[in-house]
């Protein structure tokens, strides 16, 4: 079984749902607390064992890769100003992991964007990691995955339960449950499916695990919902070829590319920050009692 080194992250996207903020400054560059984003995201790849990183970006997100990259300006203002901390900061961030970026010429949807790594991959699984989907866990969503597949040796999507009535936003799984723990076979796949008509509520989530059979399929997936090369296409014909597994991972979600999953993101990570958590929790007290139940 070929072990698990590459992760995908696409940042291609238009991030329409966070204009005005996002006209010029990528959704993936928004801060959370006192990071972008995309840092905890590519945080938890490294933390997860990832060795390389692949960028699916496009014009107008070169402030992501800028993000990792090493700043020599930058770095001797701060060597002369002796600001000692500050630039180990830095250097903890572009020494993270080795960063490749391609480029997807047109947002011509997710499964596209994804099939722009093809040459990069090769033929090994990967993990995708969307650039604006936040976990909050104790063991990294990518840890656990890669953790599963050396049991499973298959494909995986992470899964988390939804509401019925919010099904139409996702892509939902029908699967039947597996001997291993919140692990279920995939059996039937559809993309934001119209309510009423579909009977489960497990809603794939921005992590996905996948074998380089996906390349081949999506290279031959034609524009559907939206009129974009829907992954999730691609995904249901490799569930028809071989195994697929859906993975229900221990953890907090967050849709960090949507304004109220944002705003979420934003409270949970600041609690749990180490020096700003405690100011902030006393001062969302007090905010709570003051203009939510005055
Ligand atoms: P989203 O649908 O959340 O991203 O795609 P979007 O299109 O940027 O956002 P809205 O809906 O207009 O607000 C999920 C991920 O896939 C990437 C996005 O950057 C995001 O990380 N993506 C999407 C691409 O890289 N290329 C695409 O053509 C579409």
């Amino acid at each position: 079984m070929k072990a698990i080194k590459k992760a995908v992250i696409p940042v291609a996207g238009l991030g329409t749902r966070f204009l005005p903020a996002t006209k010029a400054i990528p959704k993936e560059m928004l801060t959370i607390v006192d990071r972008p984003t995309i840092q905890y995201i590519v945080e938890e790849a490294v933390a997860s064992g990832i060795e390389e990183i692949i960028f699916i970006t496009s014009t107008g997100k070169s402030a992501i890769e800028n993000h990792f990259d090493y700043d020599f300006q930058l770095d001797t203002v701060l060597k002369d100003k002796k600001k000692v901390q500050l630039r180990e900061e830095l250097a903890n961030i572009s020494n993270l992991i080795d960063i490749i970026a391609v480029r997807q010429k047109e947002p011509l949807g997710l499964g596209h964007a994804i099939l722009m790594a093809r040459n990069v991959v090769g033929d090994e699984p990967f993990m995708v990691l969307l650039g604006d989907d936040l976990v909050k866990s104790q063991v990294p969503c990518c840890k656990q995955m890669i953790d599963m597949y050396n049991q499973l040796g298959e494909s995986i999507v992470a899964i988390q339960r939804v509401d019925m009535d919010q099904t139409h936003q996702y892509g939902i799984v029908e699967g039947t449950e597996t001997d291993h723990r919140r692990t279920f076979k995939v059996n039937r796949m559809v993309e934001k499916p119209a309510p009423g008509t579909c009977q489960s509520n497990m809603a794939i989530i921005g992590r996905y695990l996948l074998m380089p059979d996906i390349f081949e399929l999506l290279a031959k997936t034609t524009p559907g919902h939206g009129g974009e090369i829907q992954l999730t296409d691609a995904l249901l014909a490799l569930a028809n070829r071989r195994d697929m597994y859906a993975y229900e991972f221990e953890g907090k979600r967050f849709d960090a590319g949507d304004k109220l999953g944002y705003l979420k993101a934003i409270v949970d990570f600041a609690l749990e920050h180490q020096t700003l958590g405690p100011p902030f929790r006393e001062y969302l007290e007090s905010a709570c009692k003051d203009v939510i139940a005055p």
